[in-house]
C-alpha cells in the first residue's frame, strides 16, 4: 500500500457514554500499530466525549451542515464539530443521500465546510445494486465524484473518498477484488483529472461489510488505501482485527 493505511469506524446511530471504553480500547490497538491512521466517527452525542477519552486516533462527525450556524434545527456546524474536538466529517454516506435526499451539490458544500474549518473530510460515492447491474457503477461513482467533490482550492491533502457499493452496506456482501480493484482505478484517474499531482495523495477507502475475516483480502485490492467500516468497528475485538491487518499489509 503506497500512501499510509487509513481505518475508519462508522458508528452510525450507535453508542453511549457505556461504548467509550470500546473506543478507548480501540485507541490502544492503534498504539500499537503506528503505521495505520485510525479513526472513529460517533454520533454527534459522544464527539466531545470520545475525543477526550482517546488519544492516538482521531475522532469526526458523520455529517456536516453546510452552513457555518443558523436556524438549521437538528443539524451541526463544521465549526461546532472542530470546538468538540472532531478532526474530520464524514459527507454524502449513501444513508445521507437516500434516507435525507442529499445530492452531490449538497455534499461538496458540506466538504467545502469541513474544509474551510479546517477538518479533514471523507466523501462517500457508490452505486446501488441497479446500476451495477446495469453496467452503469463506474458512470454512477464517476458522476457523483464530478458533483460531490470539493474543489482544488480547498485543502485537497485533507480529502479522502470512501467507495461503498450501496448494496455491500450492512449486507454481508462484498464485491469481487477485482471489481473493488477496478473502481478504485477509476477513482484514482477522476482524482488525478480533477487535482491534478496532488490527486496521487487522496487516500480512496473501501467500505461495505467489511469485517475481521475479509479485511486482509480488501486492503489488497489494487488502490485501496483503507477500510470505512460500520458494524464491524463498534467493537474493540473487530475493529482491532481489521487494524492488525492494514498494519499486515504495509509491514508484510
Ligand atoms: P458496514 O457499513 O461496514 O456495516 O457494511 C459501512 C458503512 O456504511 O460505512
Amino acid at each position: 500500500m503506497a500512501l499510509r493505511p487509513y481505518i475508519v469506524g462508522n458508528w452510525k446511530m450507535n453508542g453511549t457514554r457505556a461504548t467509550l471504553a470500546e473506543a478507548r480500547a480501540i485507541d490502544r490497538a492503534a498504539a500499537r500499530h503506528p503505521a495505520v491512521e485510525v479513526a472513529l466517527a460517533p454520533p454527534f452525542t459522544l464527539v466531545m466525549a470520545m475525543a477526550e477519552a482517546v488519544q492516538e486516533i482521531a475522532v469526526g462527525g458523520q455529517d456536516c451542515h453546510a452552513k457555518p450556524s443558523g436556524a438549521f434545527t437538528g443539524d451541526v456546524a463544521a465549526a461546532q464539530l472542530a470546538d468538540a474536538g472532531a478532526r474530520f466529517a464524514i459527507v454524502g454516506h449513501s444513508e445521507r443521500r437516500t434516507l435525507h435526499g442529499e445530492g452531490d451539490g449538497l455534499v461538496r458544500a458540506k466538504a467545502e465546510a469541513a474544509l474551510a474549518e479546517g477538518l479533514g473530510v471523507i466523501v462517500c460515492v457508490g452505486e446501488t445494486e441497479a446500476e451495477r447491474d446495469a453496467g452503469q457503477a463506474e458512470a454512477v461513482v464517476a458522476s457523483q465524484l464530478a458533483g460531490s467533490l470539493p474543489g482544488a482550492e480547498a485543502g485537497v491533502e485533507r480529502v479522502s473518498v470512501a467507495y461503498e457499493p450501496v448494496w455491500a452496506i450492512g449486507t454481508g456482501r462484498v464485491p469481487s477484488l477485482d471489481d473493488v480493484g477496478a473502481m478504485h482505478r477509476a477513482i484514482r484517474a477522476h482524482l488525478a483529472a480533477a487535482y491534478g499531482a496532488a490527486g496521487a495523495g487522496v487516500r480512496i477507502l473501501y467500505g461495505g461489510s467489511v469485517n475481521a475475516a475479509n479485511a486482509l483480502e480488501l486492503l489488497g485490492a489494487d488502490e485501496v488505501s483503507g477500510a470505512l467500516v460500520g458494524g464491524a468497528s463498534l467493537t474493540a475485538e473487530s475493529f482491532s482485527a481489521i487494524i492488525a491487518a492494514a498494519a499486515q499489509r504495509v509491514e508484510g
